[in-house]
């Protein structure tokens, strides 16, 4: 009987259907509670998001800017992933006390280490404020007066509504425009580094096993949160203690299995899943190839450097990381889009979408949508390609012409806002640039820059080149700039930052580097940006219009979520495989037998510590092994994007039970057209977080302060 119903329930609403999205944690009343319900969840929307008593989301602050993490003890003791916490790590690695390659493990508090720049914040409340955003736009007819009156209403609203001393009020768009809510925050800023394990296994597999299943990282790094004493976000001091949480979770240590229901809570970054057929094709055709081929030249050059030299490869590990990180993701998801026939599906729901409007009687306002949004995409082209360019060459990817824009935006200041302005900028960067000279070696940089300068000057679109550029020896310009620009030492940067401002000014527009980064940059600025920025706005409003007419138009019981904008969302789905090609299928859990399988000793990307390898020997897992297997990894249908890293994966009774930290290779297109059938998401089994932080790292004071649960009595 119970059997048949199940079946009943299934043959209805098939598990897949009630899968993909990423959901407002304020809004899970109705259709996704019932979901989630049937997937298998055991709590209560409530239990998620509440503002009156404590609740899931009282655990899950951003983690600086970009990344989440969770609370797991009531001593504000803070779980992320080892790729978010890697700036920090490498701050505080030297050659001598390397962090990165050997790990690091707090023995006491007052062994904790600081972190300048790093913050962490909590949402408070969230509540939905469209009807006073929208308030007195309705009448308006011209796009930039509305946006004058929406952005007015904003600033008023974020001024006015209440909030505590300590806290920040927010306003953020949803359905782009189409719905706006407001979240009241707090930052906690001392932050300070707890443990770490060694490269080898917190970035286990490296560039070669990113974004790839079967996977075998141990992607963690522990924090803690510190706060004066009354529990408020304050600066760094000696003084502050461990940060009481309204909220922390348990770490379940029972493990998972195929079809349990999970539910990962974070901040995902940006997604684009509405777009029209036309913007895919340009960025499967034409933006993502750009992009791919400039780092792919980058990359290779820094990687020789990198594998032959030991203090290279630790100032560029954390910089090449990111770079390798996106271009290979691009490659994924441009061959993710081609396989899944994204633009024809794409192009079938237009013609549908069209057919709805025209029995709706919305002609007028819909029916000229995608010849427009052709027009404006057919029209964006190259301004959008030389902008990639123009991006990836000299803002991303050559340091030399990076901090030589620091200089051109130096010199705009001065033109645009005088002296004193001038003045305070130039002893900003003075000092300031002093990190950022750490990590550069000019010989790497000399080599990307030859590599990247003559793609910027053969491939992107001519019309837009600075005349220096056309026909240009690379060679030459390469030895001359980096022999005698100033922008290759930071002793010589700070010579050049030295005197009053008319010998700066001098001394700048004379160096070589800063010439040819002025020449790229007035191009862009003139003939490039505005352009772009002016069709690029039409294309909004015509995407506003687009996505009001789905939600209009969809039935009752579509799953219209909104796009990703470094909001808390709540995504949730199932433990399960996947088979991404004929005949190929993958499981759900990666074990240890897997990374010794991969293990190459003394390997860059593969190599594995001894003690590891001894534990594997000797089978010695502890409470975190069963059947003499350790639990790795495991992937989920849940829809995550960049910024879900570090996410805590939830059991259906609010347990921890993963680690966020990437997608498989065959679902990296899920940005853009998510497919749950091979959208899959990778998490760290919290068995080997556990295991490495007690069996393999010793620090038993850390394991002391969670609360465990699940383990056989
Ligand atoms: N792909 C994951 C994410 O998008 C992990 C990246 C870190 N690892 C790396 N090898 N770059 O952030
Ligand atoms: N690795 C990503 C992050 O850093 C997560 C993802 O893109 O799946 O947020």
């Amino acid at each position: 009987m119970k059997f048949l119903r199940l079946l009943v329930l299934l043959l209805v609403v098939p598990a897949y259907a009630q899968q993909g999205g990423m959901w407002i944690p304020s809004l899970l009343k109705g259709m996704n509670e019932s979901e989630m319900k049937n997937l298998g969840m055991k709590m209560k929307a409530s239990d998620i998001y509440d503002v009156n008593k404590s609740s899931l989301k009282d655990a899950v602050p951003q983690f600086n800017g970009g990344c989440t993490s969770e609370v797991i003890s009531d001593q504000g003791l803070l779980l992320t992933n080892h790729h978010c916490g890697f700036g920090e790590i490498q701050s505080h690695s030297s050659v001598e006390n390397d962090y990165l390659t050997d790990g690091f493990w707090a023995k006491s508090l007052e062994e904790e280490l600081p972190n300048e720049d790093l913050e962490v914040t909590f949402i408070v409340k969230i509540e939905d404020v469209t009807t006073q955003v929208l308030n007195g736009v309705a009448g308006i007819s011209s796009e930039s007066d509305k946006q004058k009156k929406i952005q007015e209403n904003i600033t008023a609203l974020t001024k006015s509504s209440p909030k505590e001393s300590w806290q920040e009020n927010r306003i953020r768009t949803f359905y782009e425009g189409n719905q706006y809510i407001l979240f009241v925050i707090e930052s906690y800023t001392d932050v300070r580094l707890v443990g770490a394990p060694p490269s080898s296994i917190g970035k286990f597999g490296s560039d070669t096993d990113n974004w790839v299943w079967p996977r075998h990282t141990g992607d963690f790094s522990l924090f803690r949160i510190y706060a004066d004493k009354n529990n408020r976000p304050a600066k760094y001091s000696k003084d502050n203690v461990p940060y009481k949480p309204k909220h922390f979770l348990p770490v379940s240590i029972k493990g998972v299995e195929e079809n349990d229901f999970t539910l990962v809570f974070g901040y995902p970054g940006r997604t684009t899943e509405y777009l029209p057929s036309m913007a895919v094709e340009q960025l499967v055709n034409s933006l993502n190839p750009a992009k791919i081929e400039i780092r792919d030249r980058a990359l290779k050059v820094t990687d020789g450097f990198m594998r032959k030299d030991n203090a290279i490869k630790i100032q560029y590990a954390s910089k090449y990381a990111g770079i390798a990180n996106y271009w290979k993701k691009w490659i994924g998801e441009t061959q993710g889009l081609k396989k899944s026939n994204a633009i024809q599906i794409k192009k079938n729901f237009e013609k549908d979408f069209l057919e709805k409007a025209t029995k709706a009687g919305k002609q007028a306002e819909y029916g000229n949508l995608f010849i427009d949004f052709k027009k404006n995409y057919d029209e964006i082209a190259p301004y959008a390609l030389s902008r990639d360019y123009f991006m990836e060459v000299v803002l991303r990817n050559t340091e030399l012409l990076a901090t030589g824009y620091k200089l051109y935006q130096l010199e705009q200041i001065y033109n645009l806002r005088g002296e004193q302005s001038f003045t305070d900028r130039k002893n900003n960067l003075s000092t300031g640039m002093g990190e950022f000279y750490k990590n550069f070696n000019a010989s790497v940089d000399e080599k990307v820059f030859e590599q990247l300068i003559e793609l910027y000057a053969t491939k992107a679109p001519q019309e837009f080149l600075p005349a220096n550029l056309k026909n240009a020896d690379f060679k030459k310009l390469t030895s001359e700039i980096y022999s005698q620009s100033k922008l290759t030492s930071y002793n010589k940067f700070k010579e050049l930052l030295s005197g009053d401002t008319k010998t700066v000014l001098a001394n700048i527009n004379a160096d070589k580097g800063f010439q040819l980064v002025k020449s790229l940059a007035d191009v862009y600025l003139k003939d490039v940006n505005p352009k772009y920025e002016e069709i690029n706005s039409r294309i909004a409003a015509l995407q506003r219009t687009y996505m009001k007419g789905i939600l209009e138009l969809s039935p009752k019981e579509a799953r219209i979520f909104p796009d990703a904008n470094s909001t808390l969302r709540v995504t949730y789905g199932q433990v399960k495989g996947y088979n991404p090609n004929d005949a190929v299928s993958y499981d759900h859990t990666t074990y240890l037998d897997g990374v010794m399988e991969k293990y190459i000793p003394g390997d860059y990307e593969f190599d594995v510590p001894a003690k590891l390898v001894e534990l594997y020997n000797n089978k010695d897992y502890g409470q975190y092994g069963t059947n003499g297997k350790l639990a790795v990894n495991f992937i989920g249908t849940n829809h995550t994007t960049g910024g879900n890293s570090g996410s805590p994966a939830i059991d259906a009774k609010g347990n921890l039970v993963g680690l966020n930290f990437d997608r498989v290779w065959e679902g990296t297109m899920s940005d853009i057209f998510y497919d749950p059938a091979i959208c899959r998401n990778i998490m760290v089994d919290m068995r080997y977080v556990l295991f490495i932080i007690d069996k393999y790292a010793g620090a038993q004071r850390l394991i002391d302060e969670m609360k465990i649960v699940g383990g056989k009595k």
